[in-house]
């Protein structure tokens, strides 16, 4: 699988896997960071090692696996130097009430517990244990301690068991641990700004069955909203129907169908943002008399006349309400994409617009990556290369600070 360069990149963490059923997916979290250019290095514990072997981790990360308190690192760069001080992040996942216990009470007799007391680098903590082992007194206890102490700490999900029972205790997806690992590392550049995103496509009714929409995946407004959360924003998501995940659990996310839901929605809450980014692709039609009936097919007519009527343009509405507010557009264009794109803008009174090239294969609508051009008010433009919908949503909102530092001038 291709390397995907994030904030991760060159960063040395550990991991740290502690005796939970969990472990297993720690591979797959040990494989991702490794993916996104950290140099990873595993350290087990005895009770891990009874459910993954050291020979995995060792070839998913590409370093030597420690599990052994007292153990002689021939040949390796952990040999020469001690692993806490070359790290930038201490992860331990699955964190058991085991290690939590230990942790919280000073207690060192391992490698593990012996590395995180030594350590002044970011400890993280994942529990992962039964559901009546985390609800007792004196995990959550042990937990408190940890937190107040400074370690970074994050909530067990809910849902089926290995142990066959239903509760919290599971541990939380990949995803949701690596997004929280990205944001130890943010800068928080965003910090104090309120910034609304509408995402996806709107669907428009022509009977209870049948629709016209687009395809917009929501995948780049969903990007754009968890990066600018990760910077520090608070944010909210309007979106359109879309497969996709909420992508953080600290963003409200509205769900709308249509472009008058959307129109509705955006407007009720505006006022509170300070910036607002229109990636939504919002259908410019709908059905004029949408049917309550599905619509049957009549006599031996080979054509159905559907009549359209405009939706509301809610962008150019933005635009003449903003106040001092940053709007920024997209322009999703097959043709003449800057001059499409440099129109909107003015028309729409915008301070950017990303044009985008809609008719090219592997970027724009579905596509995991994007390619777009960034345009300024004064008609300064940056043209940025295909990468995936994370880095354009940096670049982008790297182009809204710049907006905001050139107004606190
Ligand atoms: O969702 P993905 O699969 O990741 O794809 C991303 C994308 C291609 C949808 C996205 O990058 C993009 O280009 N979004 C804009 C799509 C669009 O509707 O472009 P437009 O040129 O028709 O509209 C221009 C701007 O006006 C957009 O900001 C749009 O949100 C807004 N608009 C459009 C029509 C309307 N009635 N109201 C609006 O506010």
């Amino acid at each position: 699988m291709e390397k995907r360069f994030t904030m991760l990149k060159n960063k040395e963490i550990i991991v740290g896997v502690t005796g939970g059923i969990a472990a297993y997916k720690t591979v797959e979290l040990v494989r991702g960071l490794s993916r996104r250019g950290a140099n990873v290095h595993v350290v087990m514990t005895k009770n891990a090692m009874e459910f993954v072997t050291p020979l995995t981790f060792q070839t998913v990360s590409g370093n030597t696996v420690i599990h052994e308190m007292f153990e002689l690192f021939t040949g390796s760069k952990i040999g020469h130097i001690t692993l806490s001080d070359i790290a930038d992040l201490l992860v331990i996942a699955p964190a058991t009430a085991n290690i939590i216990g230990k942790v919280a009470n000073g207690i060192a007799d391992d490698f593990l517990t012996t590395m995180v007391m030594a350590t002044t680098v970011p400890v993280f903590f994942v529990p992962s244990m039964n559901t009546k082992m985390w609800g007792s007194p004196m995990v959550q206890a042990n937990t408190q301690k940890l937190k107040d102490a400074g370690y970074k700490m994050m909530e067990p999900a809910s849902g089926d068991l290995a142990c066959g029972t239903e509760g919290k205790g599971r541990l939380p997806t990949i995803e949701e641990i690596m997004e929280n690992i990205e944001d130890i590392f943010a800068v928080k550049d965003l910090a104090g700004e309120r910034i609304l995103i509408t995402a996806g496509p709107t669907t428009e009714y022509i009977d209870p069955v049948r629709c016209i929409t687009n395809k917009s995946s929501g995948k780049m407004g969903y990007a754009i909203a968890k990066i600018a959360r990760r910077r520090g924003a608070e944010v909210m998501l309007i979106t359109g129907p879309t497969a996709l995940q909420l992508p953080r659990t600290d963003i409200p996310m509205i769900q709308v169908t249509t472009a008058c839901d959307m129109r509705d929605a955006v407007m009720e809450h505006y006022k509170r943002a300070t910036v607002i980014i229109k990636t939504a692709a919002v259908a410019d039609f709908k059905c004029r008399n949408e049917a309550c009936q599905k619509i049957k097919k009549k006599g031996d007519s080979n054509y159905l006349m559907l009549e359209l009527e405009k939706n509301p343009d809610i962008i150019g509405e933005l635009g003449k309400v903003k106040e001092d507010r940053i709007l920024v557009g997209f322009a999703a264009e097959t043709d003449n994409i800057l001059e499409h794109a440099v129109e909107k803008l003015k028309k729409k009174n915008l301070d950017l617009i990303i044009a985008n090239n809609v008719a090219k294969a592997g970027i724009g609508f579905g596509a995991d990556d994007n390619e777009v051009t960034i345009i300024e008010k004064s008609g300064v433009s940056k043209e940025v290369p295909k990468m995936s919908k994370d880095e354009i949503a940096q670049t982008i909102l790297d182009a809204v600070i710049k907006v905001i530092k050139k107004r606190k001038k």
